[in-house]
Order: structure tokens, then sequence, then C-alpha cells
């Protein structure tokens, strides 16, 4: 906490904006807005930008299925994303819209920074064409009987009966998934950009140590594999931004949906008066971190360092990416009840729990996160409400009752109050490193102490006896002083339990303010924290989860 304050920029993957946000997108909001919220706890400058992502023939077809035009459907959606996010305390500092007059720019100005660079080549290419709709068809738009075993009504390019994978010209009688018609095959002039030119550019990137392992790996692999120019344009008619200079194609939505970090950034900046230029110039002196799935690691890996170079800006400081999110050990599933909405979660349960338990099981790696039903209500019960909470009750009541809630004017175990504020230190370095899950259990771990300190001393006997009187407020007092330093240490996790707290201990929770134990204070009566969760209710979430399946 020494030295200038740091200027972080930091961004989660902008969700499409043609389906609300389920469970797995706020695995990783979540991730995200912890580390935003740690960043400032420690007197960083830290800003959280994100945005819909609105582009593409997915989010055109669904605002006609949805009977609205598409700018109607994704104002409509952003606006639900909007509420779902808050709903799971996610700050924003910015939530924008890739289909906006500041992507459009930046998109357009970085398409011409790439172009002037010779870095975009022209070619004709052949695809499938459904002859009804008008329309190219993308592989998943696709179906016929699989050429291998003959199962009939198969998808694009791999068989979900026999597992084999194929490409779409191989299908038996395919037919457009869109209108059923038979696809004939039409070539088009598409616009390409030539990632074989930041070979060197990439090679460094993966070998700066600033990417985790397994996705340095994947990309040195696909690197060596040898790149492919990537085809960035799409043809009318396409929900999108048309490509200057090139009448009738559109900038394919994954070109334009990264620009959006800048965008909404941008947009920020008019607002609050950052300095937009030093976080996208070289040379700014700022970090920039984007938060990403597993999936889509290559998007960020590879086109958007070359994209961002190629148009003279700067380079990601890292990409974090994390795993998929499983229910119960596999895939979410809409039969089981397990895929589940962000509203329907918010339907049942407070958020805090899922925040809580995301942290408890994320760490810097890719694995897959678990989010077992069972061992969500068991967790959050026995270590939120059994362990941290259960320490500031049981002290509140006893300061209540005999000391008009003040606190005694000398801290009894100096030693003990010294160990939970010196223990702060690791717990900021795994929070900076994204092990948050080793971060929660060394948190439980000091909950643990506190509760077995009450124990040992025993105010509930002490209390019975006039003469002890004294000593049941040190203990109380120190037992609160410890809780102080576990809220302090959960803020980033449990923003709204930080609150209450606040208002309870009469001071804010911060790192630097920790230093000095709280002596001769007081408090104000103590309110329910959080509540214990409900097994019946998490059941009843499953149950109304399978019914919007
Ligand atoms: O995979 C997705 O959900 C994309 N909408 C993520 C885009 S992230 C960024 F590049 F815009
Ligand atoms: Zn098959």
């Amino acid at each position: 906490m020494t030295g200038s304050p740091r200027q972080i920029l930091v961004t989660s993957a902008l969700p499409y904006a043609n389906a609300p946000l389920h469970l797995g997108h706020m695995l990783e909001q979540t991730q995200t807005d912890i580390w935003v919220r740690f960043q400032r706890s420690r007197g960083n400058h830290c800003r959280y930008v994100c945005a819909d992502d609105a582009h593409g023939t997915a989010i055109m077809l669904s605002a006609e299925a949805a009977g609205r035009s598409p700018e109607d459907h994704i104002a409509a959606i952003k606006a639900k994303h909007e509420d779902d996010s808050a709903g799971f305390l996610i700050h924003f500092d910015q939530y924008h819209s890739t289909h906006s007059p500041e992507n459009q720019h930046w998109s357009e100005t970085i398409f011409q920074r790439l172009e002037a660079g010779g870095h975009i080549a022209i070619r004709e290419i052949i695809q499938a064409f459904d002859p009804e709709k008008g329309l190219f068809l993308a592989d998943r738009f696709i179906k016929g009987a699989c050429p291998k075993c003959g199962a009939s009504d198969q998808y694009g390019d791999n068989c979900e009966a026999c597992g084999a994978t194929y490409s779409p010209a191989d299908l038996i009688d395919p037919v457009s998934a869109l209108s059923g018609a038979t696809p004939i095959n039409k070539a088009s002039l598409h616009l390409f950009f030539a990632l074989t030119h930041f070979e060197t550019l990439l090679t460094d990137w993966i070998n700066s140590g600033q990417l985790q392992q397994p996705i340095a790996n994947k990309l040195r692999e696909w690197l060596e594999a040898g790149l492919q120019d990537w085809d960035i344009s799409r043809d009318a008619p396409y929900f999108g931004f048309e490509i200057p200079g090139y009448p009738d194609k559109y900038f394919y939505v994954w070109l334009d949906a990264p620009i959006g970090y800048i965008a909404s950034h941008q947009v920020m900046c008019e607002r609050t008066g950052d300095d937009f230029d030093s976080y996208w110039l070289p040379g700014g002196g700022t970090e920039l971190y984007h938060f990403i799935g597993k999936d889509i690691v290559n998007f960020h890996g590879l086109f958007w360092p070359a994209m961002l170079d190629s148009a003279g800006l700067r380079q990601p400081s890292a990409v974090y990416a994390h795993g998929f999110l499983t229910v119960n050990g596999v895939k979410m599933s809409k039969s089981r009840g397990t895929f589940i909405l962000a509203e329907t979660y918010l339907d049942h349960l407070d958020p805090e729990y899922i925040r809580y338990y995301f942290a408890a099981k994320l760490s810097s790696g890719v694995d897959d996160i678990d989010l077992n039903l069972e061992d969500f209500v068991q967790r959050v019960n026995a270590d939120l409400i059994g362990k941290v909470v259960n320490i500031a009750s049981r002290c509140a009541g006893f300061l209540r009752k005999k000391f008009d809630n003040k606190m005694s004017s000398e801290c009894v175990e100096p030693a003990l109050v010294q160990s939970f504020i010196d223990a702060g230190t690791d717990i900021a370095a795994l929070y900076e490193a994204r092990e948050f899950n080793r971060a929660m259990r060394d948190i439980i771990a000091l909950a643990d102490r506190a509760n077995q300190y009450i124990d040992e001393k025993k105010p509930w006997v002490m209390a019975k006896d006039e003469a002890q009187a004294e000593q049941v407020q040190a203990v109380c007092s120190v037992g609160i002083n410890l809780y102080r330093a576990l809220a302090t240490y959960l803020k980033p996790v449990l923003p709204v339990m930080a609150e209450k707290s606040e208002a309870f201990l009469q001071t804010s929770l911060d790192w630097t303010a920790l230093q000095a134990p709280l002596k001769d204070h007081s408090l104000a009566p103590f309110q329910p924290l959080l509540q214990r969760v409900d097994t019946d209710v998490v059941a009843a979430m499953v149950e109304a989860s399978k019914s919007k399946a």
C-alpha cells in the first residue's frame, strides 16, 4: 500500500444481447468484481467496464423471433442484463453496447489502420447459402443426416449420435435450420485480417510470462500449427457495422466485440474525466486486464493483441481466463433444473451467498468450477453464518446487555488482535494473485481462531458473576476487533454485509484503519448481518429453473 496508486482498467467478457444472463456469466462477473473491489480497497485507481455484445446473425434472428427490431431487442436485453448484474452486486463503472457510435468510430478507425498497414486481404470464398432466407449459413445453421452413422437431424459439423466430426458439406440431405430449404453454394468476397504478419509480436506476448501457463501452451500450439488469416467480414443482411469502403459487407461480430472495451471506457472517461489516452496508447503507465472464459482465449490471446498492435494501441497487461461452471458436477442442464438464470437465482437467494461460494472455489487457474448445491448450503451456513457472523452476534449481545454497546478502553489481547492484522498481508497477496479460494480459507481459519478464543474465555459463564463484568466487556471487545478484521478482508466478496458491519461497528472497514484496534468505542445496536440459507429455497430455485427450460 505504499507508492503511488496503480491505474488499472479491468473488463469482463461482453455478454451476447440475445439471451438472459445465467450463473456462468455471474461466475465471471463475480470474479472480476471481487478483484476490482479488492484493488480499490488497497487504494488503487481501478475501473471496471463492460458492455453488451450486440451484433451478429444470432442476434438478428433472435430479434426476428421476438418480433421486434434488432435495436429494440438489444436495448431490452441490455436493460435486463444490467439489472441482473446489479442484483449480484456487480459494480460496473460503465456498461455500454457494441452497437454504439463510439464503437462504430473505433471499429472503423482500427480497421482503417489495419488496412493502411497492409494487413487486410480480400479473397473470394464459397459458402452455404439459404436461398429462401437470402442468408449465408454458418455451420450451426445447417442440419442433415450424419455421413457416418446416418442419424438424422444432426447440426453443422458433428454428430450427437455417434460423435463423428465432419464438414457441413458432408452432411447427407443438408437443409437450412432456418427455413428447411436446401442450401446452395454461393461465392462472395470476404475481407481477411493477416494474422500471419504478427507472428513475432504474438510469440513475444506468449512468452512474456503474463499469461496463465495452460493458456500460453494452447496459444503456442496454435502458433506452431501455423496462424491462419482471419475472416472479419460478413455479407448483408447482417446486424452490425458496414465496413467503410465495402458496401454490403459488415464487420464480423468478433471484430467489433473486443473494441467494445475501448468504446465503453471512452464513454466512462467522458463522464469521469479519466485520461482515456493513457489507457490505450502505449507507454501510458496504466494496466489493462481482461477477465474471460477459457473458450475465448483465441480471440483475446491472438486476434486482439494483433489488432491493438497494428492500430498503434497498447497491449493488455494480462488476460485472465477462468474455467467453466458446472452444477452438481456436470454441465448446466435445463432438464435437471441446473441451468440457472441470474434472475431465477435472485428470485430465491441472496447474491452474497454465491459470491462467497464462488470466491471459495475460484483460483488463478483454468479448471472448471463446480457449484455443488448441497455443498453450497453447507458452506455458506457453516462458514459465514456459523463462524464469521457468529463472532459478531455473540459479542454484540453481551456488550449491548451490560455495557450499553460500549467497547472496553484497553485491548487485553494485543498479540491476538495483531496477528489478525498481520494476516492481512498474505490475504492481500492472495487476492492480488486471484487465489480467492486460498484467501477465503485463510479468513475462515482466522474465524475459527476467534471462535476458539471466545469459547475458551466463556463470557456467558463470566457474565453470571458481577465481579467479572469488566472481563466480559474486555473479551467481547477483543471478539469485535477480530470480527472487524474478518469483515474487512471479506469486504470485496460481501459488500452488503460489509456495509451492515460498518453501520454496526460505527467505522468504515478499511485495511489502513484496521491497524488501530477499536478501544472505548461505541457500537450501534446489532442488526442481523446475513440469514442462513435454506435447503428448501435452493430446491425451489431448481424447480423454477426446470419450468423456465
Ligand atoms: O463469448 C461471448 O459471450 C462473447 N459475447 C464475448 C465477447 S468478449 C469481447 F471480446 F467482446
Ligand atoms: Zn453419426
